[in-house]
């Protein structure tokens, strides 16, 4: 399914939250990368109709998000940032809920909670109390509350916040999983969930869009600029406001490095290919605004 976004913008009182963003999703797992308050939920909440943009226009697959809410909640599964769950539910008591609520027929639920359960890997906790569950148990169980009703589009907001590390690769497996019979839109500030999952991602910064491509493009964008390099914490402390820190780790009274910058630092840098967080730290810590765009 694709979906197409056109000059969206989104104002709360006094927060323009969204501003002239426009860009396509056409299927596959599509990543929203963005910092706190960048936009991210303004932007999922209005493509799953329950924010009306204050201008601009979004269609999902044949439909208009405002003038056909109706048909678009039809083809839709959300998760949200914060999900309430119901402690004193089996999961498989409230997928029954929530099928029923999304107009899953009677006799068609079991099946269709039991295939949901499967794509996460709960089957075997369904009896089990929501209570009981780890938090990311939950989170896939907020996945399989989404796709009941085979929606065409997925939209989970942050799903990783807060997973451990296995957790969060189980996740990832998820996502690449329903983005081959799903368009899924994610969002996350987590770099290394777009580089495992996303197919393409957009990076909203403070309400507008400033990259949008593949996870090597984002990469990209730090060609040149990423070094790795051991320093005493005096020359870091006086390089510091030219470069943007990747990682540190402390080694024998010296610092081991990576950062992005122009220059070399102290000409003792070792050059390295960028990932997905150098092109993306490079990116959102330019405030002059050094937009890539890489069109479809
Ligand atoms: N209901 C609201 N009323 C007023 N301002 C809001 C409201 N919801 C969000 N905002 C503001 O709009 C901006 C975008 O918020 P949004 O929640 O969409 O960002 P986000 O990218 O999802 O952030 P996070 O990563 O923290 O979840 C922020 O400045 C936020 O404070
Ligand atoms: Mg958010």
């Amino acid at each position: 399914m694709n979906i197409e976004i056109y000059n969206l913008s989104k104002s709360y009182k006094t927060t323009r939250a969204l501003q002239e963003v426009s860009f396509q999703i056409p299927g596959g797992v599509f990543g929203l990368l963005g910092p706190n308050g960048a936009g991210k939920t303004t932007l999922m909440r209005i493509l799953a109709t329950l924010l009306l943009p204050s201008a601009g226009k979004v269609r999902v697959g044949d439909w208009d998000v405002t003038r056909q809410p109706n048909e678009v909640r039809r083809h839709l599964g959300y998760l949200p940032q914060e999900f309430g769950f119901f402690g004193n539910l089996t999961a498989f008591e409230m997928l029954d809920y929530i099928a029923a609520m999304k107009g899953v027929p009677r006799n068609q639920r079991k099946t269709a909670i039991e295939s949901a359960l499967v794509s996460v890997g709960l089957e075997d906790r369904a009896r089990q109390n929501i209570r009981t569950y780890s938090g990311g148990m939950k989170q896939r169980l907020g996945i399989a509350q989404a796709l009941l009703g085979d929606p065409s589009l997925l939209i989970v907001d942050e799903p990783t916040a807060g997973l451990d590390p296995e957790e969060r690769i189980r996740f990832r497996g998820i996502m690449g999983q329903l983005g081959s019979q799903h368009t899924v839109l994610l969002s996350t500030h987590i770099v290394a969930d777009i580089e495992a999952s996303c197919d393409r991602v957009a990076v909203l910064q403070r309400g507008r869009v400033v990259f949008n491509g593949t996870p090597a493009g984002l990469a990209a964008i730090a060609q040149g600029r990423v070094w790795d390099v051991e320093l005493d914490q005096a020359e870091w402390t006086a390089l510091q406001s030219r470069y943007h820190l990747i990682s540190s780790r402390p080694q024998n009274g010296h610092v081991h490095l990576r950062l992005v910058g122009t220059e070399n630092p102290l000409g003792r840098g070792t050059p390295r290919s960028p990932g997905v967080e150098d092109g993306y730290v490079a990116l959102i810590s330019n405030d002059n605004q050094f937009v890539e765009v890489e069109h479809a």
